[in-house]
């Protein structure tokens, strides 16, 4: 755990960046600090490298005072993306990803090994990248590379200043989707620094909201959108919270149970369903679509009655409570089903399911 505690910084010209800071940041989670430029969040990442030391106030990581630790030491077991990249640029990726392996003197077969590791780890082909230089990548590719070095030496503690800011929101949604299965990997304890929102609620396990150096609230992202402590942080947050707080719940905690009829089979299964529409499915459990009970006719067959479903309308467990609510309006729909890796029947989502997750929080 980093344990800040009273934290102060004044800057030379009497800037009071950060203004009496105390937070427990949790092991092997990722904390986000938000909020808007100038408000102090480099400053008080910096601090927990030592790169700037407070005015006053302490910093403990695990237990251990880090003013009391030799500054190096400190910092090889702390990765750090700086803001703006950083890449050093007359080193090639290569070079600049084994920038602390270097400093730990580790053999070469080893940093070799990490290298491809780390490369293919944030989606970067290592015979095509190992040795561009800096300027010869584009803006993703730059903050790739930073990720790639901050992790480099395995270290238990990752800063993140804005490590996403220089790509095109496209790609920046796929870095954070690629992260977020990295950080399940990994499960390092991550201090994330962004000013935007949506990023935030897409990575955090925990938000620090800050202005003018001091921090208003610090909460899981749930709690932040469902109780926002004050305006600033209630504006903050943007008037689409209830929508924001659905994309942190995944479908498989609301699905419902529904039992599918197999079309292969006769049409006496109808007999049990009480709703006016029922999910089908194929021999093997796939689901194919759907079948309006009132369209029945004695001696039809079921295959005559089915709407078949495009992949668009069917949701899989994973998929968030938003998606699901999007998908519905797009299809005009009150339901949707879930399904499994092999396409095989789950469950259902339903509108009024949705809009109980909204009343009750
Ligand atoms: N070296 C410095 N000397 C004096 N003032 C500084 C220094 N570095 C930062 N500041 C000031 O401290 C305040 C906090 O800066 P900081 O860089 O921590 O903000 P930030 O939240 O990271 O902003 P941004 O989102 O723009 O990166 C700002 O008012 C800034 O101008
Ligand atoms: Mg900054």
């Amino acid at each position: 755990m980093i344990k800040l505690e009273g934290i102060t910084k004044r800057y030379d010209d009497r800037t009071l960046a950060v203004d009496n800071v105390s937070l427990e940041i949790p092991s092997n989670q990722l904390t986000v600090l938000i909020g808007p430029s100038g408000c102090g969040k480099t400053t008080t990442l910096k601090m927990i490298n030592r790169i700037i030391s407070p005015t006053s106030g302490k910093i403990l990581i695990d237990g251990r005072d880090i003013s009391t630790v030799d500054a190096k030491e400190l910092r090889r077991g702390i990765g750090y993306v700086i803001q703006n990249i950083g890449l050093f640029p007359h080193m090639t990726v290569r070079e600049n990803i084994a920038t602390v392996p270097r400093l730990l003197k580790w053999e070469k077969s080893r940093t070799q090994l990490r290298l491809d590791q780390l490369l293919e780890l944030v989606g970067l082909e290592p015979s095509v990248f190992s040795d561009k230089l800096p300027r010869e990548l584009s803006g993703g590719q730059a903050q790739r590379v930073g990720v790639a070095r901050a992790l480099a030496a395995d270290p238990p503690i990752v800063l993140m200043d804005e490590p996403f800011g220089a790509v095109d929101p496209l790609t920046r949604v796929k870095l954070q989707d690629e992260f977020v299965r990295i950080q399940k990997e990994l499960s390092k304890t991550i201090v994330f620094v962004t000013h935007d929102i949506d990023e935030a609620i897409r990575l955090a396990d925990r938000i620090g909201v800050m202005k003018d150096g001091k921090v208003l609230q610090y909460d899981s992202a749930e709690d932040i959108l469902a109780s926002p402590k004050n305006k600033f942080v209630h504006d903050f947050m943007g008037s689409d919270r209830a929508l924001k707080r659905l994309s942190r719940r995944s479908v498989n905690e609301f699905m419902e149970q529904s039992k599918p009829l197999f079309v292969s089979k006769g049409w006496e299964q109808l007999k049990e369903v009480k709703e006016s529409f029922v999910w089908a499915v194929d021999e093997e459990g796939k689901l194919i679509g759907w079948i309006h009970v009132s369209d029945f006719k004695e001696g039809k067959h079921l295959s005559e009655m089915l709407t078949e479903l495009s992949d668009d309308e069917m949701l899989s467990a994973e998929s968030t409570v938003k998606e699901a609510l999007s998908r519905m309006l797009e299809s005009g729909t009150m339901a949707l089903p879930v399904i499994g890796k092999e396409k095989e029947f789950l469950g259902q989502i339903s509108m009024y399911k949705i809009q109980e997750i909204t009343r009750n929080g």
